[in-house]
């Protein structure tokens, strides 16, 4: 069944089936404001903070699923009949009324047509304001002039979500709104610094900014009495619920539009009025539309590809690259599913989410780098969830010094620091290899230098001896140090913690967050632990610096390298690790938990494996973790409560970690895959996970077909296939650099641009268009004698240039060129 399809030319996702049983979101906001909306124009929207910072209500996890939302309504005057613009909140039955929703890049679009009139509502917010802007155009498609109302409708939020959903006793009594001059200011009295407004051009013919008033007792947003009954009734005040409605009444000919512009926004009264002015003319708002648009098409235009994969057409050129970007700039807690309960940056998947979007969003990027660089301790390890905006000396100096309010406060960042029983084991180590992708892109050598304070640098030094043992805390020097010794630290910390084998000791939990091994020992650090080491010695040895510290890289690689063949070959793949009893993990003699998924494609990462083992573990993971919708993350599910091993075995068998089809680890074996040089394999692994592969058999998979989701459950539980947690999944992420850098085989190096691709024999090639550094590359790829690797001829420009040897095939290295500069790259695989 389908709800829906991929508008390719507007890079839209366009839902003509409105009755999704789940909510279908978008992401709207690139910078201070975000918004997360589902099909039915239901969610909410925050200034900054999550958690903090909510500007409107939502109740999750609710029933109905999606309210309320940021709503039109409309209403005939002359009959009384009412719907909204988007399906629900009113719900028309749908063989009455026509609905569809567009979700494209930061914007959705909300459309109808019922009683002979079309209306849609544009909602998008603009680079450069704190605000929400809804385009609303109304059509009388009728041949009779048409007496109609419409209704601008949000429900403001208590800011702070914990405020918002427990303990009114205080926050009931503590907002207020009144209207005036067009504009519905709401505050919350004891917060002096959060105001936010709605309002509307042309001004109103009248409001509710009491959210009771407008809905009326016994109802509910389907059916609010204003709305019924086409009056608002002017109601402000202070205390109890408030909300934002506008009401306009229309008068329109046959075939007549008008267009309305509502404003949802952070700010006071003022600030209102001058965004207000700012849209009031439709140009204005089609000007930001198209602003937003070349914000994204610019992104877009860094990597565009054309290949035979239509999947990979539609998921790289727009959705996971948009998807990438939405978990770098929000990271993880806002959504349908997580609801501002957190807040800030899980340390190891923010270290991750950058490292695929260094080409796009520079800025963005490099801004991540320092808050993790920052939010590591000094003996290298990082904290595990942190909100930078902690370490902003004097934030929130609007809190009046020595008056204790009732607001949620965010901590103090000695608030945040943990000792090494908090620690995880890998946190730390997806930060190298992102600086080294990072200064790979730019260029920009010189941040190996800059110098970075670590969280403990900026603490009470008594604070911090207490938290790291004060044996252990003198042996670190906790002052700020460049990015190149921070990097060191996280190696060094990886160095330090392995047990008497040379194993990675698994502390409070590596990547999997449900193997709890604390004094077991865990094979997937051991792997990263090598491939960061080997990604910034490789960087080291590129910019010829730093010989000593290459060489403490090498010895390290070696080590770790030889400890890892010895102890964790399991003589058909490799072992998950230990637990603390010495009990092998992920092994041929495990009952349950026999083979994992997520440390064996690093083996071959790594270059820990060699081409027998490599080949050997991923033939094991094909045939025993493998389905038609992606690869479990481990098998059998456990079953029997073993806490040595972890909080895995206490969940539900095929579900999360749990035997489920974990989407994120499913991008490591297909790059381990195009090492291997099994480019069939590769792709199709990369098509059990590709959301738009599902989109005619959308009530399989469930989740919206535009984005990947974070898990699907296993063939052992009867939900299999289903796909749950959409959007913020470092899935978006590694799908986008497995397929780009690695099937693809387009990635930057300091010497220049390399284009390495690992196809399906049957390909016959495709093109790409990558900007770098200012240049534009050009590239065809060619694949005459149907092979799935290895590059037999290059010409730049027409001029023929030797192909590369590289570590087990050959590959095209293209220098790099001047900025402006346009550059043909015609590359022949064979
Ligand atoms: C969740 C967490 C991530 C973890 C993964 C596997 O997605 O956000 O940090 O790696 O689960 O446990």
């Amino acid at each position: 069944m389908r709800y829906g399809y991929f508008d390719r030319a507007n890079d839209e996702y366009v839902i003509d089936r409105v009755d999704v049983p789940q909510s279908w979101i978008n992401y709207l906001g690139v910078e201070n404001w975000c918004t997360v909306i589902n099909q039915n124009a239901g969610g909410y929207a925050f200034y900054r903070s999550n958690q903090q910072g909510r500007v409107t209500r939502f109740r999750p996890n609710g029933v109905p699923l999606d309210r309320p939302g940021h709503y039109v309504y409309l209403r005939d005057d002359e009959d009384g009949d009412y719907w909204s613009v988007s399906w629900q909140p009113v719900g028309k039955p749908l063989d009455q009324a026509t609905y569809r929703t567009r979700h494209g890049l930061s914007y959705s679009i909300f459309e109808s047509e019922y009683s002979g009139i079309a209306a849609s509502q544009r909602v998008f917010v603009p680079i450069g304001d704190d605000a929400e802007v809804w385009d609303v155009a109304v059509t009388n498609t009728t041949d009779r002039p048409r007496q109609l109302s419409v209704f601008g409708y949000v429900e403001f939020s208590f800011h702070s979500v914990q405020i918002d959903n427990e303990n009114f006793q205080m926050s009931l009594y503590a907002s207020g709104s009144d209207y005036a001059d067009g504009v519905i200011e709401y505050d919350f009295y004891y917060e002096p610094w959060t105001y936010h407004y709605f309002t509307a051009d042309p001004t109103p013919d009248g409001f509710d900014s009491m959210r009771d008033a407008f809905i009326g007792a016994y109802r509910s947003e389907t059916n609010p009495v204003a709305v019924a009954t086409g009056r608002c009734s002017s109601s402000q005040a202070t205390t109890q619920n408030h909300c934002g409605a506008l009401q306009h009444r229309l008068s329109l000919a046959p075939g007549q539009t008008v267009r309305l512009t509502y404003l949802l926004g952070h700010g006071r009264r003022a600030a209102g009025q001058a965004v207000r002015a700012k849209y009031a003319q439709p140009d204005a708002v089609d000007q930001a539309m198209a602003d937003l648009a070349a914000y994204w098409a610019a992104k877009q235009a860094v990597f565009a590809c054309q290949t035979p994969s239509e999947a990979m057409n539609t998921l790289l050129n727009s959705w996971t690259l948009a998807q990438a970007e939405t978990c770098v700039v929000w990271s993880r807690f806002a959504s349908f599913v997580e609801v501002g309960g957190r807040v800030g940056l899980g340390f190891r998947d923010t270290a991750q989410d950058v490292m695929s979007v260094p080409h796009t969003n520079p800025s963005k990027v490099r801004q991540r780098l320092l808050e993790l660089l920052h939010g590591q301790m000094s003996p290298g390890y990082g904290l595990h969830l942190f909100e930078p905006a902690l370490f902003e000396e004097n934030q929130r100096q609007d809190i009046p010094v020595g008056v204790k309010l009732p607001t949620v406060v965010p901590g103090k960042a000695s608030d945040l620091i943990h000792g090494l029983a908090d620690a995880c084991s890998d946190d730390h180590l997806w930060l190298v290899p992102s600086v080294v992708a990072y200064i790979t892109e730019t260029g920009e050598v010189g941040l190996l230098d800059q110098v970075v304070p670590f969280t403990d640098s900026t603490v009470d030094q008594a604070r911090r001896a207490e938290t790291l043992g004060a044996q252990y805390a003198a042996r670190f020097d906790p002052a700020p140090a460049t990015v190149l010794d921070h990097l060191m630290r996280a190696l060094e910390f990886s160095a330090d913690q392995v047990g008497a084998n040379g194993i990675a000791k698994g502390l409070r939990a590596d990547w999997n967050d449900c193997l709890n091994l604390g004094g077991g020992q865990t094979a997937l650090v051991t792997f990263l632990h090598v491939w960061a080491a080997r990604e910034l010695k490789g960087l080291l040895a590129d910019l010829d610096r730093s010989p000593d510290l290459r060489d403490r890289l090498d010895e390290m690689i070696a080590t770790v390298t030889a400890a890892a063949n010895r102890e964790l070959w399991d003589g058909a793949w490799y072992i998950r690790g230990y637990t603390r009893d010495g009990v092998k993990i992920g092994s041929s003699q495990s009952d349950q938990g026999r083979i994992f998924l997520e440390h064996m494609p690093w083996a071959i990462i790594a270059g820990v494996a060699d081409d027998e083992r490599g080949r050997a573990s991923m033939d094991a993971v094909h045939q025993y973790l493998a389905s038609p919708y992606g690869v479990h993350l481990c098998w059998p599910s456990y079953t029997t409560v073993d806490d040595t091993i972890g909080y895995v075995t206490r969940v539900y068998p095929g579900v999360k970690e749990n035997g489920a089809i974990f989407s994120h680890p499913n991008a490591w074996p297909i790059i381990a895959e195009t090492m291997l040089g099994r480019g069939g394999l590769a792709v199709e692994l990369y098509d059990a996970m590709a959301p738009c592969l599902y989109n005619d058999r959308a009530e399989l998979r469930g989740a919206e077909p535009y984005v990947y989701a974070q898990f699907s459950y296993g063939r052992d539980h009867e939900f299999y296939g289903r796909a749950q947690n959409p959007w913020l999944t470092g899935t978006a992420g590694w799908m986008y650099t497995a397929a780009t850098k690695y099937i693809l085989g387009i990635r930057p190096s300091l010497a220049g641009l390399v284009v390495d691709p690992c196809l399906p024999p049957e390909w016959d090639g495709f093109r790409v268009t990558r900007q770098w550094r200012g240049a534009t590359y050009n590239i065809e790829v060619t694949n005459p004698d149907h092979v799935s690797c290895g590059v037999a001829a290059v010409t730049v420009d027409g001029h023929s240039v030797a192909p590369q040897a590289g570590r087990k095939r050959t590959h095209a290295l293209v220098g790099s060129a001047q900025p402006g500069q346009s550059i043909a790259v015609s590359v022949r695989l064979g």
